[in-house]
Order: structure tokens, then C-alpha cells, then sequence
């Protein structure tokens, strides 16, 4: 400790709060716990987070109960420090829809980092263990008791995602939608603790920023997400899948809730009521489950920086029969990055709209290299993919030309396997829905040769005689 470290933080604060507005980014984030690791470099991982959660205020007797306190007897963070990290970890919703305590990460989504770290101690703290006692309840289900109770149909749980002001610099994110039990950040944040809670059990003499940095700032190479690591944030909803089932899920929600009505003191639930209970859990559950793990993980327009719709939408009628597989041609070179995915959106979307004058770009969904699909133009709004058939399905594009290779064996997979599933559970496509190349009905080599011969190999894949 000393002198040193503190002037350190000073001096990071001056930069932080004096030379560029604190942004809330995942990288900002890290920067702050590497200098409390630095500050006092005796400082285990559980004594760093410990400091975060008392410097964000979260102590409730839920969070104690498995946790414990959150005084970790070091010395007093820095008051600007303290500042900082009590917006950026403290989670709420407050009026307009605004989020907080949410971080923008690298790959393009947000992260509410309450979940994130809880889970994170949680992991450090029971590394001897058999299980990491709390990992769900710390991490997703939390805050429960009161919304499972009022709400009593599972329309009710919406997940809204939301938009930053700013990707560069994000200040200000607002939530695209009411907010309800539990936002896309919080979910995303609560599986990331869920996940690097488990990491954290057998990797316990790790730094936390070594392990934030791994998961969250890994530089995909050529080879895009093939051989990248497991434990990175791209694949977060595959590692989540991989580690818990449905029933599961459901066991934990109910102890959760039992578990508040125990530390506030109420009686246990009788038979009638943990029946009705049961009855809301389940439907929550499965609505979870259908859009965290069977739905591809989509970054929204807002994201990725579109412009707005020209003109009036025409509305598809729901649900469709076909999938047009298409490549972009144009960017040629797959993208590996949100920053280089987003950009080819953006120039696509110029093209299609300047250039060809259509009302936005044709595409209702893109697949990048990156790990992540890309909104297009969406499940409810009319396409510009496939001439003389937009109405009739969705048209699928991956960055590239896929003449003559093909694209990642996870691009394909989310297309192929996700996004499919994903539309005939909420009833956009039939469950026989036909898959075909763009050159199936348009004279053109679209989707390319090699993507061509490979979708012939995909379920769904079919030739239909149309009427010309
Ligand atoms: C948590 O901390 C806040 C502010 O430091 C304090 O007002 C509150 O009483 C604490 N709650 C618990 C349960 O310790
Ligand atoms: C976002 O923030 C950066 C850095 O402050 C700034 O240079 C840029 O102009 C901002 N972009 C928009 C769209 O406001
Ligand atoms: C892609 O998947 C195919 C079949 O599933 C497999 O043969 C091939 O090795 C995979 N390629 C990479 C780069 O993972
Ligand atoms: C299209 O759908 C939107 C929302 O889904 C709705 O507000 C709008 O009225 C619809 N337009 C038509 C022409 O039906
Ligand atoms: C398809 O397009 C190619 C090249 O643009 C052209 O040579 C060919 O005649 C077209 N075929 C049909 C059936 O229109």
C-alpha cells in the first residue's frame, strides 16, 4: 500500500474525471479494479471484490447471507474512485427508461456488472467447495419475490434490450422497452457471473482484471470464432447452455423466493400457493430459456449505428414459410469484430438506401464472424433480399464472398440452428419452413458456390417449383 498506490488512483481519477467524461465501458471497468489491484498488491481477488460491492453499496442481508460483509478492512477507497464504481455497478432502472449500472464490453452488448460480480465472488469464495453455494440466486434470480408475485402471466416478462448514446463513449443507455423482471443486461451480466462464478472456483489464484480481461477483451484472429477460446464473452449464451438445464433453472427461482420470504421474516409458503407459484415460474422459465437459450444473441440496430427506416414499413404476415440464404458479396472479407461488423451495416445500409433507393437495408438479418447476428430489418418489417419473394420469407446474409470458401463453422451454426429454432418457437416461420439459396429464385451466384453447396446439407433445405 502507501503513498504510491494512492497517488496512483489520484491520478487515474484526475485523468478519469478531468480529461474524458468516465465512460461506462467494460475496458473503463477494468482499468478501475487494475488499479485497486495495484493500489495494495496483498489484495486477493476476494478482497478486491469485497471493496467493489461495499463501494456499491451492495449489502443487503440477501447478498450477506452468502457473501457475507462487504467491509474488507482495507484502507478507504478513493472518494472519486467510490464515485465511479457506484454508477457503474450499482444496478437500477430509473425514470425514462433509463438503465444504470450497466457497462458497454467490446464485443457490442451490455452487461449489468451487480450480477457480474456477485457471481465472480461467489466463485472465489467457495473454490473448495463442491457447488459455488448462491451462484443463480446471487446472479439471476435475485430480485424475484416481489415480480413473480404480480405478475401473473408470462407476457409480463419482458426483457427489453436498450441503446447507448454513444458506443464510443457510452454514457447513457435507455431501455427500448418498459422494463419489467429482468433487462437483457441484467441477464447477460447474470450469465456471465453465472460463468465466470464457475471459472473462478478452479482458477482461484488468478487476478480478477486478468480474468475480466480474458473473457471480455479477447482479439479474434483469421480464424475467427472457430478456434478461439471457450470461456469468452461471444460465447456466452453456449457456455451458459452448457451448464444448466430448464429444471434447474425453475429449482432455483422457487429457493430464491423462499429464501427472501425466510430473511424477511414471513412463514413458509402453504401447498396452494407454491402451487400457483409454481404455475408463474415455469412459464417465466420457459420464456427464458426460448429466448436466452434457443434465440441467437442479435445486437439491435440502435448498436450498430443504423439510420432510421425511409418511408412506411410494409408488415410481414406471420409466420412464413421460407429462409432465403444470401452473401453479401460486398464486403467480401468476413467480419471478426462489433467495430468492423457495424461499420459493413452501416455502409451496407448506405448503399442500399443512397445507392439502390430502397427504404433501408434489404437483409432482415446478417451474420458476422464476430459471434454475433446483426438486425436488419427485423421479424415484422418486409425485406429487400429476394426479388418477387420478400413476403413470402426472411433473408439471412453473411458478411463475405463465399464463392469459394465458407463461412465460420459458428456463423453457420447460429443460422443453421439458432435463428431457425428461434423463429418457428415464436411462431415468425412454420416448423417446415423451406430453406434456399438466393440463386434458387433469382438468376444470380448468390449465395456463392461454396455457401451453396453447403446449405444443400442443411435441415429444412428444400426445391419448390414456383410459379413464374
Ligand atoms: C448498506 O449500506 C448502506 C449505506 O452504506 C446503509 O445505509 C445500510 O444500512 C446498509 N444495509 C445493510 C443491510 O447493512
Ligand atoms: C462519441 O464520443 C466520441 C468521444 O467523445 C466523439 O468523438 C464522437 O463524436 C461521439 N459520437 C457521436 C455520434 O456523438
Ligand atoms: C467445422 O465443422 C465441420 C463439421 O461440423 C468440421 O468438420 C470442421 O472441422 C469444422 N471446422 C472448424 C474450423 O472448426
Ligand atoms: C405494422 O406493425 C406495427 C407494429 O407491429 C403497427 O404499429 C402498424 O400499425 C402496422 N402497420 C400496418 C399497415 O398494419
Ligand atoms: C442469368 O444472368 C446471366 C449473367 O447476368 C445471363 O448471361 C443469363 O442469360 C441469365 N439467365 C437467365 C435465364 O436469365
Amino acid at each position: 500500500g502507501g503513498g504510491g498506490g494512492t497517488y496512483l488512483v489520484l491520478l487515474f481519477v484526475v485523468i478519469l474525471i478531468e480529461h474524458s467524461s468516465p465512460s461506462f465501458h467494460m475496458d473503463e471497468f477494468i482499468k478501475v479494479v487494475e488499479e485497486m489491484e495495484k493500489e495494495d498488491s496483498g489484495l486477493g481477488p476476494v478482497a478486491v471484490l469485497k471493496r467493489l460491492r461495499q463501494a456499491a453499496g451492495l449489502n443487503s442481508t440477501f447478498i450477506q447471507y452468502f457473501l457475507g460483509d462487504a467491509n474488507s478492512g482495507g484502507p478507504e477507497l478513493d472518494a472519486g474512485l467510490s464515485v465511479y464504481i457506484e454508477k457503474a455497478v450499482h444496478h437500477r432502472v430509473t425514470s425514462g427508461a433509463k438503465e444504470e449500472g450497466v457497462v458497454l464490453t467490446s464485443d457490442g452488448t451490455t452487461v449489468a456488472l451487480m450480477p457480474l460480480v456477485l457471481g465472480i465472488e461467489a466463485g472465489f469464495l467457495y473454490k473448495s467447495r463442491k457447488s459455488v453455494r448462491g451462484l443463480y440466486l446471487l446472479t439471476l434470480f435475485k430480485d424475484l419475490d416481489l415480480s413473480f408475485r404480480h405478475s401473473s402471466t408470462a407476457t409480463q416478462l419482458l426483457w427489453p434490450d436498450g441503446c447507448w448514446d454513444n458506443v464510443t463513449s457510452p454514457q447513457v443507455f435507455t431501455l427500448l422497452d418498459n422494463p419489467s423482471l429482468l433487462t437483457a443486461a441484467q441477464v447477460n451480466g447474470g450469465m456471465d457471473g453465472v460463468v465466470l462464478g464457475m471459472e473462478a472456483k478452479v482458477r482461484h489464484s488468478l487476478k480478477l482484471s486478468s480474468l475480466l480481461m480474458e473473457y471480455y477483451c479477447h482479439q479474434m484472429e483469421s480464424n475467427r470464432l472457430d478456434t478461439a477460446p471457450l470461456l469468452i464473452s461471444q460465447r456466452r449464451r453456449e457456455n451458459f447452455k452448457g451448464l444448466v438445464s430448464p429444471p434447474k433453472l425453475i429449482r432455483e427461482v422457487v429457493k430464491s423466493i423462499e429464501l427472501q420470504r425466510s430473511l424477511a421474516g414471513h412463514s413458509k409458503m402453504d401447498k396452494k400457493k407454491k402451487k400457483q407459484l409454481m404455475v408463474v415460474v415455469k412459464a417465466g422459465i420457459r420464456e427464458f430459456v426460448h429466448k436466452y437459450m434457443a434465440c441467437p444473441p442479435i445486437i439491435p440496430r440502435c448498436i450498430w449505428g443504423a439510420q432510421p427506416y425511409k418511408g412506411t414499413p410494409t408488415n410481414l404476415s406471420l409466420p412464413l414459410s421460407f429462409m432465403y440464404i444470401h452473401h453479401t458479396y460486398i464486403p467480401s472479407k468476413p467480419c471478426l469484430t462489433f467495430q468492423q461488423c457495424s461499420a459493413d451495416m452501416r455502409s451496407m445500409q448506405r448503399f442500399h438506401q443512397e445507392d439502390r433507393g430502397w427504404d433501408d437495408i434489404g437483409y432482415s438479418f446478417v451474420a458476422g464472424s464476430d459471434g454475433y447476428l446483426y438486425e436488419g430489418r427485423g421479424w415484422h418489417r418486409q425485406g429487400a433480399h429476394t426479388l418477387g419473394h420478400n413476403s413470402k420469407g426472411y433473408g439471412i446474409s453473411f458478411i463475405g464472398d463465399y464463392m469459394a470458401s465458407l463461412p465460420s463453422n459458428h456463423s453457420m451454426w447460429l443460422v443453421r440452428d439458432w435463428l431457425s429454432s428461434c423463429a418457428i418457437g415464436d411462431g415468425r416461420l412454420v416448423s417446415n419452413f423451406i430453406l434456399q439459396g438466393h440463386r434458387q429464385v433469382v438468376n444470380t451466384s448468390c449465395p456463392g458456390d461454396a455457401l451453396y453447396n453447403e446449405i444443400k446439407n442443411w435441415e429444412h433445405f428444400g426445391v419448390c417449383v414456383y410459379e413464374y
